[in-house]
């Protein structure tokens, strides 16, 4: 419990693992109340978990030593696999999520620089419009109106990837992509485990890439005419990752060879960058809120730093070092829920071992922030929302591979600078007026759909801060 939290005690968090069970039934009822019910307790207890199923071997890594051996030290015998790649080309074409090998890492340098520190504090200013916008909205509404907060992120988030990265505000891409995004995922949300079967997985995965391409027809046009209006104004355009894409095209006949880029592969990374870059941080958001409104202490802590700090102003990219508190809320909060919940799974090229167990060429690898993050050998007391695990002088007592959301090695999240900054500039600008509260009948159930989303939406009422009340407590 943190200095400040109430002394009764708070409401269990959704997603928190049932007691152990004893009987069938509450094995039953366990299983239909974890977001992987294929997880056993042993999960979240044991270093590695090393079996073999109908579908050959696997591994789990739970513990940051074998995480850091699978995902850094020896990462290039821990592909992603076939099928992995396949699925995220199947949503996205064949950007950075969906490729492997030289493909992969000649578009990752070309697009890096756009997401490196220096980049990512340059879009400061485009963040904070994109907030102050939302914010207008939310200042329309009446007091106590009702929102879905998801989907409500979903918009600002979109908004800020498109005028960031992208540098635009074209409502006609924003509002093509989010409707593209909502149609993938639906068809992601289909993926169970018969798509692991032979050759019942390869009809199933082919019906859901012809579902796919028929459905993203209007958002490639959208997204032709963003690439073309940039080409003809590359001279004065700003240096974003549009920019980049646009430059690195391929002179020589448009095949993505000599080092450069297709116009495909131009549209699958600015496709995968729209779509990766904007879902997870939304959820991430959304989480935020709802703990929030789930725990009145550590919401008042924030908000006192903010008034420290910002004293009502807008926040600004130079505030962030000081918005200590807010980072940590934020952190704790993709601790508990991280917007992916799972990494693609790896596979063994060769036999390696790892914490001591031998894992077999051919063996699925898996490494799950879920579990990881609320795993009993490496965090006290799990399934508890405390930002104090991630104060300054508490880093040095925790593992570096024991927090991933996003990710490690090679493959790590090429935004999380970006998502990072983003998520604290929307929460230190919303929280400063806003305090928003659980609706009474919203049901809270996370839902593993590539990212962590919330199975019923989350339903919020937009309650204006208490000024008075919360100011001087
Ligand atoms: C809270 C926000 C975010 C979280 C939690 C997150 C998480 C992750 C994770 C865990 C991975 C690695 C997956 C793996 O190893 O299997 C990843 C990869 C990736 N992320 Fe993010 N991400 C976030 C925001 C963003 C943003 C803002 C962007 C872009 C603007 C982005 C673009 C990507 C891309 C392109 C990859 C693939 C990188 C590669 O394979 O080279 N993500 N993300």
């Amino acid at each position: 419990m943190t200095a400040l939290d109430t002394p009764d005690a708070p409401p269990a968090l959704a997603g928190a693992l049932p007691p152990a069970a004893r009987t069938r039934a509450q094995r039953r009822r366990n299983r239909r109340l974890q977001l992987f019910p294929g997880l056993t307790n042993a999960a979240f207890e044991e270093p590695i978990i090393v079996g073999r199923s109908v579908f050959g071997p696997y591994a789990l890594i739970n513990d940051p030593a074998g995480v850091r051996r699978v995902l850094v030290e020896n990462a290039a015998n821990y592909p992603k696999t076939a099928m992995d790649l396949r699925f995220f080309t199947a949503l996205f074409g064949g950007g950075l999520l969906g490729s492997d090998g030289e493909t992969w890492r000649r578009h990752r340098r070309i697009m890096a620089p756009a997401f490196d520190p220096r980049s990512v504090a340059a879009y400061g200013p485009a963040i904070t419009a994109a907030v102050r916008d939302h914010l207008a909205k939310w200042d329309g509404l009446p007091d106590g109106a009702p929102v879905d907060m998801a989907q409500d992120m979903k918009a600002l988030t979109l908004q800020v990837i498109a005028r960031t990265v992208f540098s635009t505000d074209s409502a006609e891409v924003i509002d093509l992509i989010g409707g593209a995004l909502s149609r993938g995922l639906e068809a992601a949300a289909d993926a169970n485990i018969l798509d692991l079967l032979p050759l019942v997985g390869e009809w199933r995965m082919r019906a859901r890439e012809r579902r796919l391409a028929a459905s993203s027809a209007g958002l490639d046009a959208a997204v032709a005419r963003l690439v073309a209006a940039r080409e003809a104004a590359l001279a004065t355009a700003p240096n974003d990752l549009l920019t980049r894409l646009v430059q690195a095209k391929d002179i020589e006949g448009g095949k993505g060879g000599n080092g450069g880029l297709s116009a495909k592969e131009i549209r699958d990374e600015i496709i995968t960058i729209f779509m990766a870059g904007h879902e997870t941080t939304a959820g991430s958001l959304s989480w935020i809120w709802y703990l929030l409104s789930q725990r009145p202490a550590a919401a008042a802590r924030l908000r006192a730093e903010l008034d420290v700090i910002l004293g009502g102003r807008a926040p600004e990219q130079a505030d962030l070092p000081r918005l200590t508190y807010t980072r940590q809320v934020v952190e704790e909060a993709m601790r508990l829920y991280p917007a992916a919940p799972g990494l693609s799974t790896r596979r063994a090229l060769e036999t390696d071992e790892v914490c001591g167990r031998t894992i077999p060429k051919g063996a699925s690898v898996t490494v799950m922030p879920w579990v990881l993050h609320r795993h009993r050998r490496l965090w006290d007391d799990p399934e508890r929302f405390d930002p104090d695990r991630f104060a300054p002088d508490a880093a040095s007592r925790r593992a570096r591979f024991a927090y991933l959301p996003f990710g490690a090695g090679p493959r790590v999240c090429i935004g999380q600078v970006l998502a990072l900054n983003e998520t604290i500039l929307i929460l230190a600008t919303l929280a400063q007026t806003y305090a928003p509260r659980l609706a009474p009948d919203a049901e809270i159930v996370p839902v593993a759909n590539v990212t962590l989303g919330l199975k019923h939406g989350l339903k919020m009422t937009l309650a204006r801060r208490q000024e008075s009340a919360e100011k001087h407590t």
